[in-house]
């Protein structure tokens, strides 16, 4: 199989687009870890699927350093945890923008830096950002402003860590556990409204992401680039 021999973590695998990875990526030959900043989570996850779970709290510098020496070397990361938080721009103020930052950008950053050095040099690094990345609207500017420079992040490990690649997955909607906050109804009008944006006509699913997941995983010529995974959303103005 396509990922026999491989070793694969999944940074937010316990949940989401992450654990749609694990899931691919399982089918697909490897050998997973997932995780989650709770370690019982962790274990769940790990055992319903059928491999590693560890904790982590990408957040915490400690954290992540000491995730790199336990898990040995890894052929594949895919990084989907991180937080983002919507917020209109002229409703931060200054102090508070960096917060922004730090909890995808900067986390993010992180776990490269200290997994650069377990990476196999034929791996490769996925990151998750969103269609915000595209898109400034005046009620989500930091989310714009987060997903932009996690792409230019991509760009930066690209060419730092290289041979090692590094690309980005740029999803739609997609019906994740991100989304428990709503209301019931509130939810499924999101669904409905986000599935007749897509040209598809159907929800993107995390196993959609975990299929392209794997596929830039082993497409040995493909480094630094953003693919759009979201049934041509991208083809449509925000709203
Ligand atoms: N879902 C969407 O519609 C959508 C669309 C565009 C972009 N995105 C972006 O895609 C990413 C993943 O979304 P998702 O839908 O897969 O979310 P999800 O289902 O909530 O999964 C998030 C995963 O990240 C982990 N996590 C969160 N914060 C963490 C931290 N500080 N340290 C370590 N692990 C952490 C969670 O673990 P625990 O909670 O168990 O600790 C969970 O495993 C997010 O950055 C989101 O902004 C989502």
């Amino acid at each position: 199989m396509q990922l026999d021999g491989s070793t694969v973590l999944c940074i937010g695998g316990s949940s989401g687009m992450g654990r749609g990875v694990a899931e691919v990526a399982l089918a697909s030959g490897a050998q997973v870890i997932v995780t989650s900043r709770s370690a019982e989570t962790a274990q769940q996850a790990a055992e319903e699927l059928r491999c590693t779970g560890e904790q982590v709290d990408i957040s915490d510098d400690a954290s992540v350093k000491a995730l790199f020496e336990r898990t040995g070397k890894i052929t594949h990361m895919m990084i989907t945890a991180g937080a983002v938080g919507r917020s209109g721009f002229l409703d931060t103020p200054p102090d508070e923008a960096p917060a922004f930052m730090d909890g995808k950008l900067w986390a993010t950053n992180r776990c490269i830096w200290y997994a650069r050095s377990v990476l196999d040099p034929r791996g490769s690094i996925t990151l998750i950002t969103g269609g915000y990345a595209q898109w400034a609207t005046p009620d989500a500017g930091h989310v714009h402003i987060v997903f932009a420079a996690t792409e230019a992040l991509a760009r930066a490990a690209a060419v730092s860590l290289a041979p090692i690649r590094c690309n980005v997955i740029r999803p739609g909607f997609v019906d994740s556990a991100l989304w428990d906050f709503l209301e019931a109804e509130e939810r499924e009008a999101l669904r409905t409204r986000e599935q007749a944006q897509t040209l598809t006509g159907s929800l993107v699913s995390p196993q959609d992401i975990g299929m392209v997941a794997v596929s830039l995983m082993t497409a040995s010529a493909m480094t630094g680039v953003v693919v759009p995974v979201d049934g041509g959303r991208h083809l449509k103005p925000s709203s």
